[in-house]
């Protein structure tokens, strides 16, 4: 343990289990340690660093920008925020962006979303998002409650109520959801990423779509892990010829600066107004 380690051991929250490297320089798929020592950086930062570290054309945008403004409220407007929504709706079909953190931050916008449109279109009574077993959202409690996996939610009952978890790939407990007058959304991954890296098979995505297409329910796809370009497209839900109503994404997306966010296709892209969402 050197110095660093030990301080980092004393004053950060001890929530990860970290290895015995300390990183102090890295460039393309490489990072490299106190010793010098090099390694290859497979994980990609757990999928946030698509461009590799230090990224000419990425760090000059960065550096540009930081020297003009690095941030102002959401207040006023500034070309960054208006160019990268006009892109992103641009090469997805989307039509709206809502911008904020992180992927949990994204996914809770989604939340929103589903539930603000369940509710003026099918009555108050109409809430649940049903999600899939394995998958992983986010570690916001809500997100959290989202989550398909039982061991994330042991320590912190109780969850945020409304979410309802079935098994991939089982059309039976698909079609058990009914007429989906009490669903409001189903929420996927299309590979399930810290679920193991398990692709859903074109059938069932496209099971879920023509469910929640017969049944006004939201088709919303979680692109948090396997967004902006990490699936052969540009978004995994291309591979399969669908096309969600929201989508989340970040990671990737910022390339290491904290960015997330939620795209709304044109059914949902004026559910949320003014002062019903927001971030700095
Ligand atoms: C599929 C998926 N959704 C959401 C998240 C949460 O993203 P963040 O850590 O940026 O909040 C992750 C993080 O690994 C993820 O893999």
């Amino acid at each position: 343990m050197n110095d660093i380690m030990n301080m980092d051991k004393a004053y950060v929250a001890g929530t990860y289990a970290r290895f015995p490297i300390e990183i102090v320089s890295g460039q393309g798929s490489l990072l490299q340690d106190t010793a010098g020592k090099s390694y290859i950086d497979l994980g990609s930062g757990i999928a946030v660093n698509s461009f590799g570290i230090g990224d000419e054309i990425w760090k000059d945008a960065v550096i540009e920008q930081m020297n003009r403004v690095q941030h102002t409220s959401n207040l006023y407007y500034t070309e960054p925020c208006a160019k990268l929504a006009k892109m992103l709706c641009e090469r997805t079909g989307m039509s709206k962006v809502f911008f904020g953190n992180s992927g949990a931050e994204a996914n809770e916008c989604a939340f929103k979303v589903a539930r603000k449109y369940a509710a003026d279109h099918k009555g108050p009574d109409c809430y649940t998002i049903v999600t899939l077993k394995n998958s992983f959202h986010g570690r916001t409690l809500t997100a959290l409650s989202a989550t398909g996996q039982d061991h994330y939610h042991e320590l912190f009952q109780p969850l945020t109520p409304g979410f309802k978890h079935i098994e991939p790939e089982n059309l039976d407990e698909l079609y058990a959801l009914g007429d989906g007058k009490d669903i409001a959304a189903i929420l996927i991954e299309c590979v399930q990423g810290e679920g193991g890296v398990v692709a859903l098979s074109d059938a069932y995505v496209k099971a879920v779509a023509a469910y929640c297409a017969e049944h006004d329910v939201l088709l919303m796809v979680d692109e948090v892990q396997t967004g902006n370009g990490r699936s052969g497209q540009l978004y995994a839900y291309m591979n399969y010829g669908v096309k969600p109503d929201v989508v989340s994404t970040a990671k990737g997306l910022g390339g290491g600066l904290p960015i997330g966010a939620c795209l709304m296709s044109e059914k949902v892209q004026n559910v949320l107004g003014y002062g019903d969402h927001g971030t700095t």
